[in-house]
C-alpha cells in the first residue's frame, strides 16, 4: 500500500494529464468539424463534444503513453465522439428526457430533437472516420474500428442502453446480474475500449487493462448512480434526483447507498490490482480509478 502523500502526488499527475487531454482533444475536435451542407449541425456537435471531463479520452491517451506509442490524439478523439453521442441520444425526450448537460441546455434543448438524433448520429460517423485516418498500420486502424464497433453497439453500450429503458418498466425489478450486465454495456463497454485502445496501438497484450477497465466501468456507473441521490445538480452539471422517479434500474436502487459505495470501492481496488504488471508507469491509472468513484461530478 501507497503512502498518503505519493497517492496526492500521483492524482495531481492525473488531474494534469486529464486537463491536458482534455484541452487537445477539444482543440482537435473544434477544428475537425464542419458540415458545409448545414452549419447549424456542425456547431450541435461541436457543442456536444466539449464541456466534459473528457476520462475516456484520457484513457486512450494514458494507454498509448503507457506502451510508448505516438499518435493516439485522434483516436482518443474518436471514442470522445461516441461518447458525446451516447449522451446527446440518452438526454432526448425518449430515452431519459434531460434539460441539462455539463451545466448547459442539452442539445435537443438549444436546438431540436431533429437536430439532436442527427449530431449525434454524425458524430458517431465522424468516430470511425477518424481511426480510419490515424497514424496507425491498417491492421492496427481495422481492429480499433471492429471493435469499437462491438463496443458502441448492440452488445455494448447501444444494448445496455436498451435494457437500461426496459428496466423502468419491468414487471420483475431487475436482480444484480442483470443490473451488472445493463451497466457493463451501457456505461462499461466504451470505457473498457478506451482503456484498451493504447495496448491495441501498440500491439500489445490488453487482458491487464480489459480488467482494469471493466471494474472501473462498473464503479464510474455506480458513482454516477450515487452522484444521481447525493450530488449537487450544480456541481454535477445535470439534473440529479432523476433515477428512481424514472424507476431505473441501479446499484443504489437495489443494494442502497452504503452498498452500492462499498462494491465501487471494491471495483477500485480490483481495478488497481489488475495493473501490478505495470509497476509505477500505471500510477497514473491507479489514480484515475480513485477518482472515478471520489468525484462529485
Ligand atoms: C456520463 O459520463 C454518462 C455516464 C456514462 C454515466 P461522464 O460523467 O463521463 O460525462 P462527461 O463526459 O464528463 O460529461
Ligand atoms: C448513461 O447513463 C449512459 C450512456 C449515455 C450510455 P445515465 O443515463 O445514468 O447517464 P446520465 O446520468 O444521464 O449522464
Ligand atoms: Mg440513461
Ligand atoms: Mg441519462
Ligand atoms: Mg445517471
Amino acid at each position: 500500500m501507497a503512502p498518503p502523500r505519493a497517492r496526492r502526488l500521483w492524482m495531481a499527475d492525473f488531474r494534469t494529464a486529464l486537463a491536458a487531454d482534455a484541452g487537445a482533444i477539444s482543440e482537435f475536435l473544434e477544428a475537425r468539424i464542419v458540415c458545409d451542407l448545414h452549419p447549424p449541425l456542425a456547431e450541435a456537435m461541436r457543442y456536444a463534444v466539449v464541456g466534459g471531463k473528457a476520462l475516456r479520452g484520457f484513457y486512450v491517451m494514458e494507454g498509448a503513453r503507457l506502451h510508448g506509442t505516438d499518435g493516439a490524439l485522434p483516436v482518443a478523439a474518436a471514442i470522445e465522439c461516441v461518447h458525446a453521442y451516447s449522451l446527446v441520444h440518452d438526454d432526448l425526450p425518449a430515452m431519459d428526457d434531460d434539460d441539462m448537460r455539463r451545466g448547459r441546455p442539452t442539445v435537443h434543448k438549444a436546438w431540436d430533437d431533429a437536430t439532436a438524433i442527427l449530431a449525434g448520429d454524425a458524430l458517431q460517423s465522424l468516430a470511425f472516420e477518424l481511426i480510419g485516418d490515424a497514424p496507425a498500420s491498417g491492421a492496427v486502424r481495422a481492429a480499433l474500428m471492429a471493435s469499437l464497433a462491438r463496443h458502441a453497439g448492440v452488445a455494448g453500450m447501444v444494448g445496455g442502453q436498451a435494457a437500461d429503458i426496459a428496466a423502468e418498466t419491468a414487471a420483475v425489478p431487475f436482480t444484480l446480474d442483470q443490473i451488472m450486465a445493463m451497466q457493463a454495456g451501457k456505461t462499461g463497454a466504451l470505457l473498457t475500449w478506451s482503456c484498451m485502445a493504447g495496448a491495441m496501438m501498440a500491439e500489445a497484450e490488453t487482458a491487464p487493462l480489459k480488467t482494469y477497465g471493466d471494474a472501473v466501468g462498473l464503479a464510474f456507473q455506480i458513482a454516477d448512480d450515487v452522484l444521481d441521490v447525493e450530488g449537487d445538480a450544480a456541481a454535477v452539471g445535470k439534473a440529479v434526483g432523476k433515477d428512481a422517479d424514472a424507476g431505473k434500474a441501479t446499484f443504489v436502487s437495489l443494494m442502497g447507498l452504503d452498498g452500492a459505495k462499498r462494491r465501487a470501492k471494491d471495483l477500485v481496488d480490483e481495478a488497481c490490482d489488475a495493473l501490478s504488471s505495470y509497476g509505477e508507469a500505471a500510477d497514473t491509472l491507479r489514480a484515475a480509478a480513485r477518482f472515478v468513484i471520489a468525484r462529485s461530478h
